[in-house]
């Protein structure tokens, strides 16, 4: 006799706006609605809960999450007993104005609040649901996230930020700053490597004030490079002011840890950097690129640069090109000032007008597009190994990986280059924003 049909499971559907750290948190999420009995949906017509994963971090980061909201409004009208709900850190930030302006909503959760989801949803059945309660202690230690395939995967090993920053809104969003615990991380980690996973990019808003009792990041990343199988380790974001010599040893010392570091810098203006609350001068920031130079052999270094803060004149904004310059960086990402309620500086204004924030933005990507391809010329010629990913974006039966620096390698197809291995790789021609060759 043929079993009796369970019912369908719910499926969900989820998107996943912002920073590395929404990723994780959306596995994270994955895996207690599929623990809890939930299906997956690729698509939201398909989907009988709808979630989005949120990033608060600037204006335009919402914008888009408000207009996403109006769009699957729509499928909610069609079909009433779709659940359409907002997770992350725009349900943290906005949570009223959110809930006044989006009546389609039936929940919204912040992001210590993932455990619960599975109730948020159930509740909302009845009434809309929200939870938004920061908790110091939530680390989802004991949730493995679902590792969604591919040679990387991303572990968080810290939450949180106790910077303040005066113009960023993640302490209030993400709460206070908490380390999981080695052991469960480690635990993570080769859990990884059996699947497969070959480089393992470890996720902080800070990473590296990472510290769990007498271990610190430095020694978390030494842990990290005894697992076997992983082949890669990667991190991100560290903060300039936290970057201890114990940290630039592990990865001048362990193979395995990728000479690669992003650095936000933000300005290099002493003047903005003191209003930005960034506790570093231009001088130490310096010295520190330095340090890191002397100590690792190739390194790439890469920055986040915000422009048109509050006060912001024409000669902080040279002083910005100009570090920029001194520094050399291998890649940036820039971004226009946004204002943030609740932030430090959300009192003091936004003194710099759109058109000239554009123009400093055009600015900055044109000046670090000359710098790139000028450092990626002087590669032309040498050989890095590279850790294939698979087929490049431009098709054409070239494939694309990664060199130690985490430059994009791309390359014709052969036959022992596949998914995972690690082959070295000529440069022979370079953009701004990659390297084209062959294995070699
Ligand atoms: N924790 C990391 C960065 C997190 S946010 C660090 O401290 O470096 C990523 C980047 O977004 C920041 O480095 C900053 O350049 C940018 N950012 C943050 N708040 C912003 C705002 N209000 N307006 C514009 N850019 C912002
Ligand atoms: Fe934001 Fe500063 Fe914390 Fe980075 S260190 S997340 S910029 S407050
Ligand atoms: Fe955005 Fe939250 Fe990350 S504000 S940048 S998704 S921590």
């Amino acid at each position: 006799m043929p079993e009796p049909q369970s019912p369908r499971a719910r499926r969900v559907y989820l998107e996943t706006y912002g920073c590395q750290m929404n990723v994780a948190d959306s596995q994270t999420v994955t895996t207690v609605l599929l623990n809890a009995g939930y299906g997956t949906a690729s698509r939201p017509e398909d989907a009988d809960v709808i979630l989005l994963n949120t990033c608060a971090i600037r204006d335009h980061a919402e914008e888009r999450v408000l207009k996403r909201l109006g769009d699957l409004a729509h499928l909610k009208r069609a079909r009433p007993k779709l659940k359409l709900g907002l997770l992350g850190c725009m349900a943290q930030h906005n949570r009223s104005a959110i809930l006044q302006n989006a009546s389609c909503l039936d929940l919204v959760a912040g992001p210590d609040s993932y455990r619960r989801l599975p109730e948020l949803i159930e509740h909302a059945s009845f009434d809309p649901a929200i939870d938004v309660r920061l908790d110091r202690s939530e680390t989802y230690a004991d949730i493995s996230a679902a590792h969604s395939g591919g040679v990387r995967a991303y572990v968080t090993v810290m939450r949180g930020c106790d910077r303040f920053c005066a113009f960023c809104v993640v302490p209030y969003v993400r709460g206070r700053e908490r380390s999981l615990n080695p052991q469960s991380l480690m635990r993570e980690i080769r859990a990884l490597a059996a699947q497969g996973v070959r480089e393992i990019v470890l996720l902080g808003q800070t990473v590296n004030a990472y510290r769990h009792c007498e271990i610190d990041f430095g020694s978390l990343l030494r842990m990290a490079a005894q697992v076997d199988g992983v082949e890669r380790i990667r991190f991100t974001s560290p903060h300039p002011s936290d970057m201890s010599d114990s940290i630039i040893e592990a990865i001048a010392s362990e193979p395995k840890v990728m000479p690669q570091i992003h650095l936000p810098v933000q300005s290099g203006s002493d003047r903005m950097l003191a209003a930005m609350d960034r506790g570093y001068t231009v001088a130490e920031y310096l010295a520190l690129v330095d340090r890191v130079r002397r100590a690792i052999s190739g390194v790439a270094l890469s920055t986040d640069i915000i422009v048109g803060f509050h006060g912001e004149d024409d000669r902080d904004f040279e002083a910005t090109l100009d570090l920029m310059r001194t520094v050399g960086y291998d890649s940036a990402f820039s971004f226009k000032y946004s204002v943030r309620e609740h932030t430090r500086a959300f009192k003091l204004g936004d003194s710099v007008s759109e058109t000239v924030k554009g123009a400093r933005l055009q600015a900055v990507i044109a000046l670090q597009e000359e710098i790139a391809l000028r450092r990626n010329r002087a590669l032309v010629g040498d050989v890095f190994p590279v850790l294939i990913e698979g087929p490049a974006r431009r098709g054409g039966g070239m494939m694309a990986g990664k060199t130690p620096q985490f430059k994009t390698a791309i390359f014709p197809a052969r036959e022992d280059a596949a998914l995972g291995t690690t082959l070295p790789f000529r440069v022979e021609s370079v953009t701004a924003h990659s390297l084209m060759g062959s294995l070699a």
